[in-house]
C-alpha cells in the first residue's frame, strides 16, 4: 500500500481535528506543517508528530517530500492557499466552503485539472456511516419517494466583531460556514432547485447572523434550509418520504443519530465513528489517487460547483455580501 505524505496548511480548530483522525490512517504520513508562525507549527508537530515543520505556508508548500495538502485556513483564503498549493503541484483537500464564490470554485476546478491534480471540498458528511446508511436505505425503495427536505445547523456563536464567524474579511456569516450543510445535503438528494426564496438576520458586521431558505425544484419538490449563529438549535436533516421518514442528527455528545419513523415505530441507530469521522475524507482522496483519479466521485468538483452557485443564489436574495469578492 502506498503511504503519502501530508502537509496541512493552518493549526487551527478543525486542523486539530483532522490531524488526529489522520493518525488513524495506516497509509497516511504525518509529514509537514505550515503555519504563519513557527512557534505553533513546532507546537503542532510536536503534538501529532509531524516529520517537519514551517513558519510560513510557502516553505511547506515547496517542500518537495508533500505530496497532499490539506487547507484548514478560513473560507476567505482557500482560494489563495489551494492555488497556491497546486501550483506547487500538490494534490489539495481545501474545507469548505471551497471559496466565497462560485466563479472563484471554478477557477480554483480549472487549475486543478489544468494540472491534473487532484482537488476536493472536505465535505464530510457523505462519507459519514449514518449517511452511508441513510443513502442504502433511501435507495432500497423502501420508504417510497422522497417528498421533502428539511435541514437546519444553528448552535450559538457569542457575537465578536472579530471571530472568523462574524469577520467578513474571515468569510463570516452562517450562510458559508454552516447553512451549506443542509444546502449540501438537499443538492444531493434533490438536485439543483429552479427557485430560491431566502432571507438573513445580519449581525452589526454585515454577516449574516441566521439565514432561511425555501427551494422549490422543477418537479414540484420543496425544501427548507435554516442556518444560525443565534440559537442552539442543533444539527439535522429530515427526509420526508411516502412511507415514513428519515432523521440524521447529531447529538449534543457528538454522535451520529440516524432516526428510521415507519408505521408508527422509531428506529434510533447511534453510529460513533472514532475522531468524529473525519478521517474518511482523507482516506477518500488517498483511494482516489491509488486509483488515478484526479477528483472524487462522491464529492466531485462538479458538485461544488453546483454548491457554490446555490450559494451564491441564496446570497443574491438576501444581500449577504463579501466586499471585493462579489460578482
Ligand atoms: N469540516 C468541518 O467539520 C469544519 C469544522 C470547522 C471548520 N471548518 C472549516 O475550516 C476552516 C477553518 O476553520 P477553523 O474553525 O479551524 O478556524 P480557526 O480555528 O480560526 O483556524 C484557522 C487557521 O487558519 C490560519 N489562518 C491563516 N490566516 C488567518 C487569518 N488571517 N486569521 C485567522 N486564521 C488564519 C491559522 O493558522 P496559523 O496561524 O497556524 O497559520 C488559523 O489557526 C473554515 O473554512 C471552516 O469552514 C470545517
Amino acid at each position: 500500500m502506498k503511504a503519502y505524505n501530508w502537509g496541512i496548511l493552518g493549526t487551527g480548530n478543525i486542523a486539530h481535528k483532522f490531524a488526529r483522525a489522520l493518525m488513524l490512517l495506516d497509509n497516511a504520513h504525518l509529514y509537514a506543517v505550515g503555519s504563519r508562525d513557527a512557534g505553533r507549527a513546532e507546537k503542532f508537530a510536536g503534538e501529532f508528530g509531524f516529520s517537519r515543520h514551517f513558519g510560513t505556508y510557502e516553505e511547506m508548500l515547496a517542500d518537495p517530500g508533500v505530496e497532499v495538502v490539506y487547507i484548514s485556513s478560513p473560507h476567505s483564503m482557500h482560494m489563495e492557499h489551494t492555488l497556491m498549493a497546486l501550483r506547487n503541484g500538490k494534490h489539495v483537500i481545501c474545507e469548505k466552503p471551497m471559496s466565497i464564490t462560485a466563479a472563484e470554485v471554478s477557477l480554483m476546478s480549472d487549475e486543478a485539472r489544468r494540472s491534473n491534480l487532484f482537488l476536493m471540498e472536505a465535505l464530510w458528511p457523505p462519507f459519514q456511516p449514518s449517511y452511508l446508511k441513510a443513502e442504502e436505505i433511501l435507495r432500497s425503495g423502501k420508504m417510497g419517494r422522497l417528498l421533502h427536505m428539511r435541514g437546519k445547523f444553528a448552535f450559538v456563536s457569542p457575537y465578536d466583531p472579530e471571530l472568523r464567524t462574524y469577520n467578513l474579511a474571515l468569510g463570516g456569516g452562517s450562510l458559508l460556514d454552516i447553512g451549506i450543510y443542509p444546502v449540501m445535503d438537499i443538492l444531493r438528494y434533490l438536485g439543483e432547485p429552479e427557485n430560491i426564496v431566502a432571507t438573513s438576520v445580519f449581525a452589526p458586521t454585515g454577516a449574516d447572523e441566521s439565514t432561511a431558505m425555501i427551494f422549490r425544484f422543477s418537479d414540484g419538490r420543496m425544501a427548507e434550509a435554516y442556518s444560525s449563529f443565534g440559537n442552539m438549535g442543533g444539527v439535522s436533516t429530515e427526509f420526508y418520504c411516502e412511507k415514513g421518514n428519515l432523521i440524521l442528527t447529531r447529538g449534543r455528545d457528538r454522535n451520529q443519530h440516524l432516526i428510521i419513523e415507519m408505521q408508527g415505530d422509531v428506529d434510533d441507530r447511534i453510529f460513533t465513528p472514532p475522531a468524529q469521522g473525519y478521517q474518511y475524507e482523507a482516506a477518500e482522496v488517498m483511494n482516489c489517487l491509488d486509483h488515478g483519479l484526479a477528483e472524487s466521485p462522491v464529492v466531485p468538483l462538479s458538485f461544488s460547483l453546483s454548491l457554490a452557485r446555490i450559494l451564491d443564489e441564496v446570497r443574491r436574495k438576501t444581500g449577504i455580501r463579501y466586499p471585493g469578492r462579489d460578482r
